[in-house]
Order: structure tokens, then sequence, then C-alpha cells
């Protein structure tokens, strides 16, 4: 696959963003138009959750690897039950899945961040943070870097959870399913704010979350090859950089995990009865 891509890159030479900054170009299928606004230039998209239905959108084009940044301004007040969603998703029926939910809270109570990644259709990898800033009065940069070495999730450039690619140690890595990218709001109340027990109160509602100054810097499926496009300083994909950490990423990400890591599913010996995945034993930079 690696050397697949290598040479499509090579021959193909396209230098093209797949993203235009336009949620009408780049996002154009939608879950529920009526709930989903966009601004006239197209640069700003917020989604809407009322008693009648949650919203979404996603692209028509799929990515293989790729550093993808999204800026998100989640529901304000009373949000129990809501939950905002960014993620990347297979069509395969064993998808691959890297997910990024943002579960709401009772006014005054934190939002909780909770990342996943499903390998060919298995998931249970659940990791949840808390945020170090109020993420309903701003917008903030959610990032997802996926390429053959490693999937990173960051926060305002803040690694806050990795997923190492250790297929030579048997762990599953998504490496050959191509995903596109969706946002949602919805309602999760079954299970998403303290375990189901605070749900959405609907006259708090409608609830509203905001989008806006994504990029997408991947490799996309275009004309029989794979390309591969990044930006100017970036080079995301190459095999030998963005293979781990940086030491400065690792003291942050250290940093996060301290102090802001409330739920990992690596830690959680009942859930998998003393038999915690192979992955957790591995180093994650
Ligand atoms: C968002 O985070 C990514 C990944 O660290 C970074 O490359 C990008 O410059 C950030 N964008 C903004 C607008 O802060
Ligand atoms: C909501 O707030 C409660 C109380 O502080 C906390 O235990 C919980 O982790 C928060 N987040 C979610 C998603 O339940």
């Amino acid at each position: 696959m690696i050397w697949v891509l290598t040479l499509s890159l090579v021959l193909a030479g396209v230098a093209s963003v797949i993203s235009t900054g336009n949620f009408y170009k780049d996002f154009p299928q939608i879950w529920y138009p009526s709930h989903v606004y966009t601004s006239a230039d197209g640069s700003l998209r917020s989604l809407k959750l009322d008693q009648e239905s949650g919203s979404g959108c996603w692209t028509n084009e799929q990515v293989l690897f790729g550093l993808i940044d999204m800026q998100i301004k989640l529901v304000p007040g009373y949000s129990a039950g809501t939950v905002v969603t960014f993620y990347l998703i297979s069509s395969q029926t064993n998808r691959d899945e890297i997910d990024l939910e943002f579960l709401g809270n009772v006014t005054g109570q934190p939002y909780a961040l909770q990342t996943n990644v499903y390998t060919d259709g298995h998931a249970d990898r659940e990791e949840r943070v808390y945020l170090w800033f109020d993420p309903t009065k701003d917008f903030h940069n959610y990032s997802v870097l996926w390429n053959i070495h490693q999937i990173v999730f960051m926060v305002d450039s803040l690694p806050i959870r990795t997923y190492r690619n250790h297929a030579d140690k048997g762990v599953a890595f998504p490496i050959n399913q191509p995903m596109s990218l969706h946002i949602t709001l919805w309602n999760g109340d079954s299970w998403a704010t303290r375990g189901g027990r605070d749900k959405i109160d609907w006259s708090k509602g409608p609830f509203m979350s905001s989008f806006r100054n994504y990029k997408i810097d991947a490799c996309v499926w275009r004309g029989n090859t794979w390309s591969c496009v990044q930006s100017s300083s970036t080079n995301w994909w190459n095999q030998n950089t963005f293979s781990s950490l940086t030491s400065k990423q690792r003291s942050s990400f250290n940093w996060v995990r301290k102090n802001y890591l409330i739920y990992d599913y690596c830690q959680d010996n009942q859930r998998f009865q003393n038999n915690l995945p192979k992955e957790c034993n591995l180093p994650k930079y």
C-alpha cells in the first residue's frame, strides 16, 4: 500500500487542495436541510437539534490519510444529552472510523471529548478528556493527523491521544479504507451525559453548534490514482516526518493526560476482564 501510494504521488504530482473552505462545495451531503444553516460565502455552517431532528453533513470525497482541522464552537448553556461529532468513516461493512464526539452537560458542568478508533468493524477504544477551556465560548481547532505511522487527535494543536500503527505486533490499524468526513449534532441522551442519567431538556433548545475554517490536506482518489496534496509547510504523509510525536508534543500530550483524562479503555480492566487490548501495552509515541 505504502509503495503504491508513493508511486502514484510521484506519477500524479497533482497539487490541489481538497478543501475549498466552502461548506457548500466540500460538504454537500446534508442530513435534515431545515436544520443546517450556512453563511452566504459558505465559510460557516451551524447545525441545529430540536425535538423534530438532529442534523449533519458530509463530504463526497473520501480521503486516505490526511491532516484535517475543523474549528468548532459547541452548544452553550444546558447541553446535556446532546452529541456534536466530527469524524471520518469508511463505507465498507467492516468499517474503519476515527471519531471525535463532544458530549454535552448540564449548565456549568464540563463538556467531555470522547475519541474512538474503529478498525475493520471493531471499536471499544474510547477515551475521554475534559477540555482546559470553555469550548462553548469560542471556536477551537480540533485536528486529526492520520498517516501510515499513527493517528493523532489534537486540540488547539496539542496532542490529546495517539493510536499508533503497531500492525507488526498484531494490532489492527486503518490503512486501506478511504473515509469521508462528517459533522453532526444529535440526541445521544441514552448514554452521553453521566452514562445517560442527564437527559436532554427540550425546553432549553433548540441546540446549536457551529463549524468553520476547516482544512483538509489529504490523499484523494481521483482519475484512477491516489493524489496526496499538502500545504507548503506540512509533510504529514511522509514516511519519515510525523512518524511520532516531537519532544515538545510529548510534553503537552503528557500534560493533557495527567490533568484532563477522565476515561481510558486501556485502564478499564473490569471491562476487558483483565485482558486489555494489545495496544494498551505498547508505546504511544
Ligand atoms: C489547527 O491545528 C493544526 C494541527 O496542529 C495546525 O496545523 C493548524 O495550523 C491549526 N489551525 C489553526 C487555525 O489554528
Ligand atoms: C458532566 O458533569 C459531571 C459532573 O461534573 C461529570 O461527572 C461528567 O463527567 C460530565 N460529562 C459527561 C459527558 O457526563
